[in-house]
């Protein structure tokens, strides 16, 4: 069977603007997120409190949380890889964060210039004083069907890292694909190689067109909570060949076509991506966004 109900987990202001070329204004970034909420959203990752030099197109975190005005009932939370990103964040008013692992040792060393083992010594303390300041803490697994340079990821491996987060506390873990090459078989295996789908979300990059098709597995699997961003943005500067994440209008095409509610209105949806690609000089890469924008 299928859930009743998703929560879409929006990660364009995020996941989908910290890989574009072209560094959007912040006021552009207030907009985008505005339009995102008012599109029935509840959960919107707004940015990123990363080392600014290693994601410059999101080192104007602080301005963007000033410049948002929060809805009621909506949650605006933030990547947060270290204690000093903890520390910024604090700062400026935020209650819900994610710190982000990875699953294999080569993305780490890229990513976080940190080993698969030693990346729990960065993030055991910020999860720790996070909990201890009352913020929700969430996890990513980044590359838990493979990697650009270790090929497949083994499933056991994943299962490891993404116990030990939610081990530290984390309230809901989430395995990214992120490169996109994971297939609907192997997003079955994983779920069970965690014991069922309890405190789990998928991201999944739809890098070789298999985001939708998983998407479905891990529902049926029982998962109800599904990353993805407005107008198919995203992708990740420290891995090669990533492309955009999953896009909501797809997700939304799929899951109101199913009778599963989200709560999203698509219209709204494809009114953002259509005017926000209009700022960042391209076409939205979705499939629902082209077609309903021709309709
Ligand atoms: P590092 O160089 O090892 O940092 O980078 P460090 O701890 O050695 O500190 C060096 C200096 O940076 C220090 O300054 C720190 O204060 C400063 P100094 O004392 O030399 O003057 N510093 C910071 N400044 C501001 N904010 C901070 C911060 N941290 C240290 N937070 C680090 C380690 C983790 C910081 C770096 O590797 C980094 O920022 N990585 C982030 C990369 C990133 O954002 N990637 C994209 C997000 S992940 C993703 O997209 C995948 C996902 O979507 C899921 C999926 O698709 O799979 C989530
Ligand atoms: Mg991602």
């Amino acid at each position: 069977g299928l859930p009743e109900r998703v929560t879409v987990y929006e990660v364009g202001p995020r996941d989908g603007l910290q890989n574009e070329p072209v560094v959007v204004p912040v006021e552009v970034k207030a907009e985008f997120v505005a339009r995102l909420a008012a599109a029935g959203h509840t959960v919107i990752e707004t940015t990123s409190f990363v080392h600014p030099k290693w994601v410059p197109q999101l080192a104007d975190a602080a301005e963007l949380l000033a410049a948002v005005e929060r809805v009621p009932g909506v949650r605006y939370p933030v990547l947060v890889p270290n204690e000093r990103g903890l520390e910024r964040a604090l700062e400026h008013g935020v209650t819900e964060i994610a710190v982000f692992a990875s699953a294999t040792e080569t993305f780490a060393a890229r990513n976080l210039n940190r080993t698969l083992a030693s990346q729990f010594e960065m993030f055991e303390p910020v999860v720790g004083r996070a909990l201890e300041h009352g913020l929700r803490v969430r996890a990513y697994v980044s590359m838990c069907f493979g990697d650009p340079w270790e090929g497949p990821t083994p499933v056991a491996q994943v299962a490891e890292v993404g116990r030990r987060l939610l081990d530290l506390g984390c309230y809901e873990l989430s395995l990214g694909d992120t490169i996109g090459v994971g297939t609907p078989g192997h997003v079955g295996a994983l779920i069970e190689a965690f014991g069922g789908p309890e405190r789990l979300a998928v991201h999944f990059h739809d890098t070789y067109g298999q985001a939708l098709a998983n998407t479905l597995a891990a529902l049926r699997a029982g998962v109800t909570v599904v990353d993805a961003s407005t107008g198919g943005i995203g992708g990740c500067p420290y891995a090669e060949s990533a492309t955009g994440n999953l896009a909501t209008e797809d997700l939304v095409w799929m899951l109101h076509g199913l009778g599963v509610e989200t709560g999203l209105d698509l219209g709204a949806l494809v009114e953002t991506s259509t005017w926000l690609a209009g700022r960042l000089g391209r076409p939205s890469p979705s499939r629902v966004v082209q077609a309903l924008s021709k309709a």
